[in-house]
């Protein structure tokens, strides 16, 4: 039997770069609000791209590293698809050409990556599929009211992805703990309405995202970190066994005190927040890819690796993976 392994990686961005200035312009904020609060300096938004090129994008990245066309399915993690249907994975699929592939979205918000890594891995270790790929991609300036400075500041555009493919003779996803909370939706939400059905009355509703800062700040630390540690606990390993934390890049204050309460050094969280914001399913695998260019992080090299997701849902979950 041969088991799943993360053989490929790649991102792309939207070329648009917002600075913390650009945000002072347009709203009632300030970069050192911005900056001392959160950490981020600048983040991408999307003009020409959308989420299904920029997606494109990384898969075409994805079949040229590995050399490939020879993909069984594609699973795309968003919540901003371009269209309600098709899935994007169905347009990346037909952008890429993978005719042989079966494709579908996941919506788990921000924890969306982590989500579909592990159905990835699931579709693997059946051994009727070889080779995966697995996308995180948002738009999130299509969701984001740009005159509500409590959630325009924080978020960014771009996507990122891995190939992940059944060629190693020992496991590598090493233990998992995905949860969520649907009682708690109201924290963060982003409402969806046909506003020209004429038969329904839509009282209050706003299209945009809704976040009450605050409670997600507490639901991070209190469930996030615990799930952190109970499934470092499942796999038998310590914390001085883990190399580096992925964790979802909300906000650098939030990471650093997420740190301190797993009792981590906040020096294996890497992190790539100043840069993007909050790229929701995009984050965590931005930051693979990113740290896999800078090197940090050497795919095959059996790095013990905690990828942590956590958002709307509310969604949460760790994989610790040996990449
Ligand atoms: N610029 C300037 N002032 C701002 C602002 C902005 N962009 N956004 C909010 N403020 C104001 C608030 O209106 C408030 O003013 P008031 O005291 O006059 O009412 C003040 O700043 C303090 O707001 P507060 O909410 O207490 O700030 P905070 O220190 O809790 O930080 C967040 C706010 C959003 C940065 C923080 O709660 C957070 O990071 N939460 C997690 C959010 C997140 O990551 N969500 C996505 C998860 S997937």
């Amino acid at each position: 039997m041969l088991y799943p392994k993360i053989t490929q990686v790649a991102h792309v961005l939207p070329t648009k770069v917002v600075s913390n200035s650009d945000l002072e312009a347009i709203l009632d904020t300030s970069d050192e609000w911005i900056y001392s609060r959160t950490g981020i300096k600048e983040r991408r938004v999307a003009i020409d791209e959308s989420t299904s090129s920029l997606a494109t994008e990384v898969g075409k990245i994805l079949l040229q590293k590995a050399n490939t066309k020879d993909v069984d399915f594609i699973i795309v993690a968003t919540m901003t698809s371009d269209e309600a249907t098709p899935s994007t994975a169905c347009l990346v699929q037909d952008g890429l050409g993978l005719t042989q592939a079966f494709c579908f979205d996941i919506n788990a918000a921000c924890s969306g990556f982590i989500y579909a890594l592990s159905v990835a891995e699931k579709f693997l270790l059946s051994q009727k599929y070889q080779k995966g790929m697995v996308i995180g991609v948002d738009v999130m300036s299509n969701l984001i009211d740009y005159s509500d400075r409590g959630t325009a500041v924080l978020f960014g555009d771009g996507a990122a992805g891995v190939l992940v493919e059944n060629i190693s003779s020992t496991p590598n996803f090493i233990s998992e703990l995905i949860q969520s909370d649907g009682n708690r939706y109201e924290a963060l939400h982003g409402l969806s309405s046909n506003r020209s059905n004429p038969f329904k009355i839509v009282h209050n509703q706003s299209p945009y995202l809704l976040m009450n800062g605050k409670q997600i700040f507490d639901f991070v630390l209190r469930d996030v970190s615990k799930n952190m540690l109970q499934a470092l606990k499942e796999s038998g390993l310590e914390h001085e066994d883990i190399d580096f934390v992925l964790a979802h890049q909300a906000n650098q204050r939030l990471l650093n005190a997420l740190a301190k309460k797993i009792n981590m050094p906040k020096e294996k969280f890497l992190s790539n927040v100043a840069y993007y914001g909050n790229t929701s399913s995009a984050s965590v695998p931005l930051l693979l890819s990113e740290s896999v260019d800078k090197k940090e992080l050497v795919l095959g090299r059996n790095q013990k690796i905690l990828f942590t997701g956590y958002g709307a849902g509310l969604t949460w979950g760790s994989l610790l993976i040996n990449i």
